[in-house]
């Protein structure tokens, strides 16, 4: 157990070498199979090791122990980016790790789409378990359509459109 109140020593990496991303793996079967008993055989999917996903790894320094990650996952034909896979281990909860995460996720995004030369907004999409909806309605997530099953569990689809510029504060 983290036994202060102090926000630990951290960093949020791309996750690039094998071991890394290995780490991001061994962080989602904890929280999402072993913790939340989602089945091990999906936790691995068809995007882990497609050129399509960007996972960031963030861990305690200067330990480099692995506490959360977070993907995104950008198909060449979709026009969206997706938000998934995001955890943080259960000891270090409520720190704003998971906003962190979220935030990291959000300005690679938007880097992203500027360097292949989009204007305007994109829009991040993903599927939220019910219990975090309120979680990602802080950043402005709104939900779309009727609660769905996914791997056995209610998720509701929650898109949030980020502009690219930042916006203009108008002093009156
Ligand atoms: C969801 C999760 C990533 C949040 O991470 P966290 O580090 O505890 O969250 P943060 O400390 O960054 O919280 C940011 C804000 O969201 C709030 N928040 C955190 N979890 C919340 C929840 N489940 N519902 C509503 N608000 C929540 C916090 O109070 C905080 O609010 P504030 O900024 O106004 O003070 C974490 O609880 C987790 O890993 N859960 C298990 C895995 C999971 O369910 N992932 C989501 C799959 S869809």
């Amino acid at each position: 157990m983290v036994d202060s109140v102090e926000t630990p020593a951290h960093e949020i990496i791309i996750a690039r070498t094998e071991q890394e991303i290995q780490q991001c793996y061994d962080v989602r079967i904890a929280v999402f199979h072993v913790e939340q008993k989602f089945p091990l055989e999906t936790e691995i999917d068809e995007f882990d090791r497609s050129p399509h996903a960007t996972h960031f790894l963030l861990r305690l320094i200067p330990s480099l122990t692995p506490i959360g990650c977070i993907r995104v996952v950008k198909r060449p034909d979709a026009s969206y980016y997706k938000l998934t896979r995001l955890v943080v281990l259960r000891d270090y909860r409520r720190f704003r790790f998971g906003r962190a995460l979220v935030q990291t996720l959000h300005d690679w995004a938007k880097a992203d789409a500027l360097s292949a030369g989009a204007t305007g907004s994109i829009q991040v999409v993903l599927h939220s378990q019910l219990h975090a909806k309120g979680f990602y309605a802080k950043f402005g997530y709104l939900p779309e359509g009727a609660e769905f099953d996914e791997d056995g569990d209610p998720h509701q689809k929650m898109v949030l459109r980020l502009p690219l510029e930042p916006s203009v504060n108008v002093q009156t």
